[in-house]
């Protein structure tokens, strides 16, 4: 099996942690490892060779962190801008033989048993062989409106839908046989070409031009001009709710996907008080729950539970524990001030 390592978000639900020049899946946060450096720790165990698609804004970033572990045999493709993760892949497929199964992978999750991860895998390999596309399902525990739904009967996904509106999600969670989507995949390469010819053929075409026009191959480099003409559309949307060839395995791995500070909280060391701090400088009186980043500075706090405080260089965020989300919000107001 062949890893494409998914590396091109920014994570803004992480502000202002998360940027787009430093996204979440590099900060060493897990017993000083990142979670980039967990997926292709994780992955090459499993996968004889690992092809990140990124940014080519992070690239430095990337290659310092592969030094710090030992995978070989590992290539990139850099884009100029992100067009989503239907362009990430498809580029990376088009340098693939048609009978290689590829992992698709995003590099910003926790999958914490590693065992059953490589069970799921091996079924999902044979399953790929066959010529299916192949999900992974997360027992949904909340209608979370930032997954895809799968609709099961065993191993046939009977529907997919990507994040659907609360109202639906509920009635998913309610009806008991949807899971939510992991964002892993698992396909032989000429399978997914194929469902790509049916539903979004002109990205096969233009990723097909922008791999032909790369003037650097080593990184390989596309091309802004190409990368433009590319339409933005997450695999999700493009193939996994259209195709009739999509299977999915239930799978109990420890997955988590840390979008949200309230995620993260949960998957970090906590001390005795129940408060998790990533610093040096932190002093705390009678408060507790609390999740406190910061790189620099000092962070005093007295009598306050509940809160998430990060701080960084040029910008601080207080909220309460579980209202992170709205700091959607506040990136659209920054946006407007600019
Ligand atoms: N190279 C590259 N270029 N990578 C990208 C780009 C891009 O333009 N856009 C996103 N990615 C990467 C992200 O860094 C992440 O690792 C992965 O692709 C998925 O993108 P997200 O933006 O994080 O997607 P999502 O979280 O909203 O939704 C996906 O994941 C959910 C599970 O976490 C979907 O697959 C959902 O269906 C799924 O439930
Ligand atoms: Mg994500």
């Amino acid at each position: 099996m062949i890893n494409i390592v998914l590396c091109g978000g920014s994570g803004s639900r992480l502000w202002p942690l998360s940027r787009k020049l430093y996204p979440k899946q590099f900060y060493e946060f897990f017993q000083g490892e990142s979670l980039f450096e967990k997926t292709l720790k994780r992955n090459s165990k499993l996968c004889s060779k690992t092809i990140i698609v990124t940014n080519s804004e992070q690239y430095d970033l990337a290659l310092n962190q592969i030094n710090n572990i030992d995978i070989q045999n590992n290539s990139f493709i850099l884009e100029p801008i992100g067009r989503n993760t239907t362009a990430a892949v498809t580029l990376a497929c088009l340098t693939l033989e048609e009978d290689d199964i590829v992992l698709v992978t995003p590099s910003d999750h926790l999958i914490m048993n590693e065992e059953e991860y490589s069970r799921v895998l091996n079924k999902a390999e044979t399953l790929a062989r066959k010529g299916y596309l192949v999900t992974f399902g997360i027992k949904p525990d909340s209608p979370d409106t930032n997954y895809g739904y799968i609709e099961a009967c065993g191993n046939d996904a009977l529907s997919f839908k990507e994040k659907p509106d609360e109202k639906t999600a509920w009635m998913y969670l309610e009806k008991g046989n949807y899971y939510w989507n992991s964002g892993m995949f698992v396909f032989k390469v000429g399978a997914f070409i194929d469902e790509l010819k049916i539903y979004a053929s002109h990205i096969h075409k233009l990723a097909d031009e922008a791999l032909k026009n790369a003037k650097t191959h080593k990184p390989l480099r596309i091309e802004l001009e190409d990368m433009l003409q590319i339409p933005s559309i997450s695999l999700d949307y493009s193939i996994m709710e259209k195709s009739k060839k999509l299977k999915v395995i239930p799978s109990d791995i420890g997955w988590a996907d840390l979008g949200s500070f309230e995620v993260l909280y949960e998957n970090l060391k906590q001390d005795k008080d129940s408060n998790c701090i990533l610093s040096d400088g932190v002093i705390l009186e009678n408060s507790y729950n609390n999740l406190i980043i910061s790189k620099d500075r000092t962070i005093a706090a007295i009598d306050v539970d509940n809160l998430i405080v990060v701080d960084t260089e040029d910008a601080l965020l207080i909220s309460e524990k579980g209202r992170s989300y709205k700091v959607k919000e506040i990136i659209d107001k920054l946006k407007l001030h600019k």
